[in-house]
């Protein structure tokens, strides 16, 4: 089998590089260790028609990274506009967010038929064709209308809303139309799926029998992979990054205090305002605390040229520094607040130094953060996880504190609570977490998702009447034959 993987955001083999964002850190090593092409954006936009999109190779791994340089006219109505504009705020339950013009939507179709071509050079008779996220929902359309008859698998790293709330998408049948093209569909939970699938059968009107829908591009199938982490790798690396200095300064900093981290890109779905709210109100309610606990917010700017992500960053930078003047001592800083990225050595040993997670988001496809807190504690003395319950970790990681980040006061009570958690709570809570990150790593998702795609094309294939080519051919008597195609098609 020849693999290509496809994304928008790509990530270069570093492990001194911040990442950006959980599908690059996810897709890196396994993408490094399986020998796949890796094909996504370059970050650069090239003027004028390409009849030959331009591709820079790199080699990565056992594999490689082909860098796509996206065409100029449609680059800010596809990235800006149409996927960051309109779809990540209504996959996010944010439909009051959606700013996009018809454009915008030309644009984002455009750039799915434009790595549709380019994905073409990369195609073998062998090649299964596996795209990522709400960048590319058009693109295994695109690629059948090419011809392209190959495996196509799609997987979305955000949650999927309700149908009423994808409906507000501009164009959004149209879209769900199109992603039955792919084979397989896969989702981070049962709940985007049936989501999903609600929409196909509500909207679109197509029966949806066991979580597989039949169209025009013939069988796909639906299916939750929960996306993991590689546990072992983030635990070496913490105690690993004990002695590097970001974190022994950070350590001696501390004076004995307890810490709070929260890692998060600078998006509305994280419910970091709500989050710095309750650290506020918890230190409201109890002044005992000061000088005792604080939290260190790492905050890296993300999609800046959209306003709504702007203006999250002015008011986020207003309120803590308000936070800090309330509270703040000649010698105490309730937050720390960082605009700037760590690499994920580094990241490791910073969890390991705070006794309490906090990953409070609104919205959350899966949120890795949340899984690599864990996975980095000191098994002997570990930290808690404070978890939104509308992260997708909160299925798996169900020994966390939960929370409801809408609920102050709720979330400024847990978070006191975390600090103060006795060691024997800790770590039974923190075993039972590990167990799940153990049953479901990212080699896993990687090799599940993969498999389960193969399946689907040829129960696809053999549904449509085209054997796959693996398969021997069927002999039917003549009589069952006409009566099985009577009994599918009539
Ligand atoms: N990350 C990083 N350095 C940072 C901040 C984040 O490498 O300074 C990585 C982090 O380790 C995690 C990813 O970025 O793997 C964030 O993924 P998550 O699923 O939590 O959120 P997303 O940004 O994808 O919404
Ligand atoms: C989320 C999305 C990814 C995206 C990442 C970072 O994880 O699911 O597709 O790559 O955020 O966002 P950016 O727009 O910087 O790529």
């Amino acid at each position: 089998m020849n693999l290509v993987v496809v994304s928008n955001r790509v990530s270069r083999a570093s492990a001194t590089e911040p990442m950006t964002g959980g599908l690059a850190a996810a897709l890196l090593p396994v993408v490094e260790k399986s020998g796949a092409i890796w094909v996504g954006s370059s970050g650069r936009v090239r003027e004028g028609a390409q009849k030959e999109p331009f591709a820079e190779i790199e080699s990565l791994g056992k594999g490689a990274l082909a860098l796509l340089d996206l065409p100029a006219a449609h680059y800010a109505g596809y990235y800006e506009g149409f996927a960051n504009s309109a779809l990540w705020p209504a996959l996010h339950s944010r439909t009051d967010l959606i700013r996009s013009s018809h454009d915008d939507y030309k644009s984002y179709r455009e750039v799915n038929s434009f790595m549709a071509r380019a994905l073409l050079r990369f195609r073998k008779p062998e090649t299964v064709f596996w795209i990522q996220d709400y960048h590319f929902l058009a693109l295994g359309a695109e690629l059948r209308e090419l011809g392209v008859t190959h495996p196509l698998g799609f997987f979305l790293h955000t949650p999927w809303p309700t149908r009423d709330i994808f409906g507000g998408v501009p164009h959004s049948r149209e879209l769900v139309e199109a992603m039955l093209a792919y084979d397989l569909i896969g989702f981070q939970t049962d709940d985007d799926r049936d989501n999903f699938l609600s929409f196909v059968e509500n909207d679109l009107g197509l029966d949806i029998a066991g979580g597989v829908v039949a169209s025009k591009f013939g069988m796909s199938r639906c299916a939750v992979f929960p996306i993991g982490i590689d546990p072992a790798k983030f635990a070496a690396h913490a105690a690993k990054a004990a002695s590097h200095p970001d974190v022994s300064r950070l350590r001696r900093s501390l004076n004995g205090e307890k810490l709070a981290i929260g890692v998060d890109r600078v998006d509305y779905s994280k419910g970091l305002i709500n989050r710095i709210e309750a650290f506020d109100r918890m230190l409201t309610l109890q002044p005992q605390l000061k000088r005792s606990v604080s939290l260190l917010q790492i905050a890296t700017l993300s999609r800046g040229a959209i306003e709504a992500y702007g203006d999250l960053q002015n008011q986020l930078a207003k309120l803590v520094s308000d936070v800090n003047g309330r509270h703040g001592e000649v010698d105490w800083t309730p937050i720390r607040y960082l605009n700037k990225g760590f690499s994920q050595t580094v990241l490791a040993g910073l969890y390991r130094t705070a006794q309490v997670g906090l990953v409070t988001p609104l919205h959350d496809g899966m949120n890795l953060v949340a899984k690599e807190y864990v996975a980095a504690q000191n098994p002997v003395d570990p930290g808690v996880l404070v978890l939104s319950k509308f992260a997708g970790a909160a299925n798996e990681l169900d020994t966390a504190l939960m929370v409801n980040p809408h609920d102050i006061d709720g979330m400024a009570r847990t978070i006191a609570t975390a600090f103060s958690m006795p060691l024997v709570e800790r770590r039974m809570r923190w075993e039972a977490m590990m167990t799940k990150l153990r049953a479901g790593t990212i080699q896993d998702w990687f090799s599940d998702f993969v498999d389960a795609l193969q399946n689907a094309h040829a129960a696809s294939a053999k549904a449509s009447g085209d054997l796959a080519p693996e398969d021997p051919p069927v002999v039917w008597p003549a009589r069952s034959f006409s009566s099985i195609v009577g009994n599918r098609f009539h």
